[in-house]
């Protein structure tokens, strides 16, 4: 059992395989937190739970009359509030019914149990047999209003990970007075508060904007509070709702680093207060911007999950940790295992000017390529010929598309390959037969005029109706073609949230039942088309979150396609979600974010790090591009196994990285089998210069006492390049060391792979190792 309960010191004692997360009850009453900290067995005397000291202005609860050293304002705890002893922020507030916002909980009772219960509604980290996992319930009660929190801890066994969420019960029917039978308004409900007793620590996030997502930012923590929040109704490109706490000192490969994960894709806040004796606390769940909870007697609110991962062996293993557990334990369906297919997707090659000749003759030389499934974007449906019209008029566009949907889908299929889709289904254009119909079916306030982004409005979907139309809708879609795969966007933030049906006093459950609608469509979607390969998309990554991962395996990354760009943007993301997750395409240059010009042998070494696929016009490549684009795709068939379900090694990250030559700077990682046998190795040079310095690159992650066969793949655009140049380039010259070279792991991980950098490789070279 992974929990224990210690009776002589009234403390629990919740182990992962490298840490240990303490609760002290004092008391009787008051629970305190005893510390995250690497593993401890032996915890029978109470040496090391924190001092109780007399500080100075320190509140005293009254009740512990006499006890001056006693202060919740300056001792850790598991779920602390406001308007009683404590001055830091309360991981919780509600609105009583006499008017005020104090509550206070007590220790009531708590039950340890084999295994987790699912949320109700809600995505979550899921066991699949009990043994994976114990659970703790603690049940914590204000005794003047009568609401209890009930605080679930899940701690896996073979994980360094434990998960919290709270419940919260309006049991007024046993309080007295005023409060009895009475209704609260939740404001605040944490999902998880964590106090550390000090603040030596970096705060990591995962920041940026559209085309520009999770960039990984670093900050010192300083005195007060230091958070982020999403407002924007997703879990959004500007903030993912994700933080890390490192150790001051740590690295990639060594320190304690603490990560907190939400599993949602609203509005979401995570941030760390550092109070007036340095300690920190962390915070994360909803955002209580636009959220008011009328909490009736007897209802009960369930936070959302957050999933909490510990290592002392640096950021690359949290990464590891998280990418183990959101693989195996929170994707889920018929796609979760299976090696994902090499993607053609007609949106940079096309954007909304097709026909059906048009796809055939993209589908016809992806075919040649090797590519495996076709994608169908934007624009063949209601009159959609740009972006001002249609989203909710689910039928096909016949003017582009005279033979129907039946067409594309039958002569993809006839080709060989699989046939994919894109929706927008959460959306209405005001341009739509849906939106003529049922113009309240909008997130809108009567009075006030609609905001627009993109030309469209978001779909009510805190309303039942609107879920359950667009259930019959899809299905109805995907059950009368035959479609492999639904790429399922989102393409603007949500403004005037408020539903046509909610009463004044329930406006503010809006939000949050938005997102109770969206995951019930999910489910309801996903669980009839088991068959389907589903990725998610806002935008490019603007809900790259894991409550997504739950319903859909993989997510576009980012609009942005440019490979150099994509370093910071899939390195960062790669900080939380594995790499079967991170959707990656090769696109054309002029890249059409960036106007920058990179070679195909980059843009591919780059785009291999995920589940890989193309984005442009593959008939207007010259032969050389053609050639290079099989052999890429012929290479990720054999790699793909590797890439997306083996271990991540980030060897030099993009960020955050002293490099006394940024003119040389690069960045590498190294993707590992699990069993060793196969390893990719990726070095991309960001600003490559003449005659640079040789770099050292030492792997991680493979079988030291085995030897690899190492091969790189030569890129036949730059060698066709090279091929006129003044003086001939000799074959071997294109790759660093001259033909397959066999080395041992062991002197690949210590002594590391020197690699001088020469201009015929392009910016980047990519390495496959196989184990002999
Ligand atoms: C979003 C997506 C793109 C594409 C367009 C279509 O921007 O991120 O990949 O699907 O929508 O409108």
């Amino acid at each position: 059992m992974s929990i224990q309960f210690n009776k002589n010191t009234n403390s629990f004692l919740l182990n992962t395989p490298s840490s240990s997360y303490i609760i002290r009850i004092y008391d009787n009453r008051y629970v305190l937190h005893g510390g995250w900290i690497s593993r401890i067995d032996d915890w029978d005397d109470d040496i090391c739970s924190m001092p109780l000291i007399d500080r100075a202005f320190a509140p005293v609860p009254e009740e512990l009359h006499g006890k001056a050293d006693f202060s919740l304002n300056s001792l850790q705890q598991e779920f602390p509030t406001n308007g009683r002893s404590d001055f830091r922020i309360g991981a919780f507030e509600a609105l009583c019914a006499d008017g005020t916002t104090i509550s206070e909980f007590f220790y009531e009772s708590h039950k340890i149990y084999k295994g987790k219960t699912p949320i109700k509604g809600l995505p979550a980290t899921y066991t699949k047999k009990d043994s994976e996992a114990d659970s703790l319930e603690l049940n914590l009660k204000d005794p003047v209003t009568g609401i209890s929190v009930t605080l679930i801890y899940t701690v896996w066994n073979d994980r360094d990970v434990i998960c919290r969420r709270t419940v919260v019960k309006n049991d007024s029917v046993s309080a007295e007075g005023i409060y009895k039978n009475q209704s609260v308004t939740l404001r605040r409900v944490m999902s998880a508060s964590l106090d550390f007793m000090t603040s030596r620590y970096k705060m990591l996030q995962l920041s940026g904007a559209h085309a520009r997502e999770r960039h990984a930012i670093w900050r010192p923590l300083v005195p007060g509070i230091q958070s982020i929040e999403s407002r924007r109704g997703t879990s959004s490109h500007q903030q993912n709702p994700f933080i890390a706490l490192a150790d001051y000192n740590a690295t990639e490969t060594t320190g304690e680093v603490f990560g907190f994960n939400l599993v949602y894709s609203g509005n979401f806040t995570a941030g760390v207060e550092v109070d007036q004796f340095n300690m920190s606390r962390v915070q994360i769940g909803l955002d209580p911007y636009n959220f008011n909870w009328k909490l009736d007697a007897g209802e009960t609110f369930e936070s959302p999950e957050v999933v909490m991962v510990y290592s002392n062996k640096g950021l690359g293993q949290l990464s590891r940790t998280y990418h183990d557990l959101y693989r195996d334990n929170m994707c889920r369906g018929e796609w979760q295992y299976k090696e994902r297919p090499i993607v053609i997707n007609n949106w940079e090659a096309t954007y909304f000017s097709f026909n059906a000749e048009k796809l055939f003759k993209l589908a016809d030389k992806a075919k040649e390529e090797g590519i495996e499934l076709f994608v169908l974007d934007d624009g063949w449906f209601g009159k959609r010929d740009d972006d001002r019209s249609s989203l909710g008029d689910w039928y096909v566009n016949t003017k582009k598309l005279t033979g129907g949907l039946e067409e594309i889908a039958d002569g993809i299929h006839k080709r060989g390959m699989k046939f994919g889709l894109w929706f927008e289904p959460e959306m209405i254009s005001p341009d739509s037969d849906l939106y003529r119909a049922h113009s309240d079916w909008c997130l809108h306030v009567d009075s006030r005029s609609r905001t627009l982004g993109r030309h469209q409005l978001v779909l009510d979907l805190s309303r039942d109706e609107v879920v359950d139309y667009l259930t019959e809708t899809l299905s109805k879609i995907l059950s009368s073609v035959a479609i492999d795969y639904v790429k399922w966007d989102f393409n603007r933030s949500q403004t005037e949230v408020a539903s046509g049906s909610a009463s004044p006093e329930n406006q503010g459950k809006t939000s949050h039942k938005y997102y109770l609608g969206l995951y019930r469509l999910l489910e309801n979607v996903t669980s009839r088309f088991p068959h389907v390969l589903f990725e998610s998309c806002s935008g490019g990554g603007g809900r790259f979150d894991p409550a997504f991962l739950y319903y859909m395996p993989q997510c576009w990354t980012s609009d942005n396609t440019d490979g150099l760009s994509r370093l910071a943007i899939q390195g960062g993301t790669s900080i939380a979600y594995p790499s079967s997750a991170m959707s990656c395409h090769v696109s054309a240059v002029p890249n059409h974010q960036t106007g920058r010009i990179t070679m195909l042998s980059e843009r591919g070494h780059c785009a291999m790090a995920g589940s890989f696929g193309y984005e442009l016009d593959l008939n207007k490549l010259s032969q050389p591009e053609l050639q290079e684009i099989k052999e890429q795709v012929e290479l990720y068939k054999k790699i793909r196994h590797t890439v997306q379900f083996g271990d991540l090694y980030r060897l030099r990250t993009p960020w955050d990285e002293p490099s006394p030559a940024e003119s040389t700077d690069y960045t590498a990682w190294n993707l590992v089998s699990k069993d060793k046998k196969q390893a990719v190795l990726t070095v991309v040079w960001k600003f490559p210069e003449g005659n640079p310095e040789t770099q050292l690159v030492k792997l991680a992650g493979l079988d030291p006492k085995a030897k690899y066969r190492l091969t790189c793949y030569k890129s036949a655009t730059i060698r066709a390049m090279l091929a006129d140049f003044p003086f001939p380039i000799p074959e071997s010259e294109f790759a660093p060391f001259p033909a397959d070279v066999t080395t041992s792991g062991e002197k690949l991980m210590n002594a590391g792979l020197f690699i001088p950098y020469k201009p015929q490789y392009g910016g980047s070279v990519q390495i496959v190792l196989e184990r002999l």
